[in-house]
């Protein structure tokens, strides 16, 4: 059983391990909080701007997910931070947890369109968002710098009424 929910205090060594792991770091964006003081920072902002979320599989934390709230009167969010902790890795469970985040998001939290951004060497992370039904809309052509190089990143969007039933 695949659940979201808000992370608290509680969780802040679990997340900050997580996006500091070896094989998750450089997936992820350059603003991820990555010590304890940013992640609690985090916790505090208010929540209909900024969520960040555990990702749980039968209560134990697997993993995690946020959005940012881009424009508030298109009700644009941009997800971010997904990583599922390696133990936890190729078993379904990053899809899974993306069909909660987007039901969540869209349904629930009442947003229009969810967007994010992949590296475009981010081979896994790309099939994956194919996979949990997000729709690739381009390449922002080497819009990053990675480690000292220009990188492109992979544009896909999901809108409320391509929700699955
Ligand atoms: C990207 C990431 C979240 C994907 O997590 P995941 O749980 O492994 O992803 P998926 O649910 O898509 O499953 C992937 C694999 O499990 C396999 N799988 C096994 N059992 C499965 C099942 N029952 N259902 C679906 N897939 C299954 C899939 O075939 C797939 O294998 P493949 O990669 O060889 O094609 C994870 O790799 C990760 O945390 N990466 C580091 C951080 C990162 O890149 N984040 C994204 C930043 S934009």
């Amino acid at each position: 059983m695949i659940t979201l929910r808000r992370a608290t205090a509680d969780d802040v060594d679990f997340l900050v391990g997580l996006v500091n792991d070896d094989d998750t770091r450089r997936f992820l964006g350059g603003r991820v909080s990555d010590t304890r003081e940013a992640a609690l920072a985090d916790l505090a902002r208010p929540p209909e701007e900024f969520g960040w979320f555990v990702i749980e599989v039968d209560g134990e934390r697997a993993g995690c997910v946020a959005f940012e709230r881009l424009n508030e009167r298109n009700r644009i969010a941009s997800a971010g931070r997904f990583a599922v902790h390696p133990s936890f890795r190729k078993r379904g469970i990053g899809v899974e947890a993306a069909r909660a985040f987007q039901r969540l998001l869209l349904g629930e939290l009442g947003f229009h369109r969810i967007e994010l951004q992949i590296y475009g060497f981010n081979e896994r992370a790309i099939a994956h968002a194919e996979r949990a039904g997000y729709v690739r809309e381009g390449v922002k052509r080497r819009a990053y710098l990675k480690d000292g190089e220009w990188v492109d990143a992979v544009l896909f969007s999901l809108l409320d009424d391509e929700l699955p039933e």
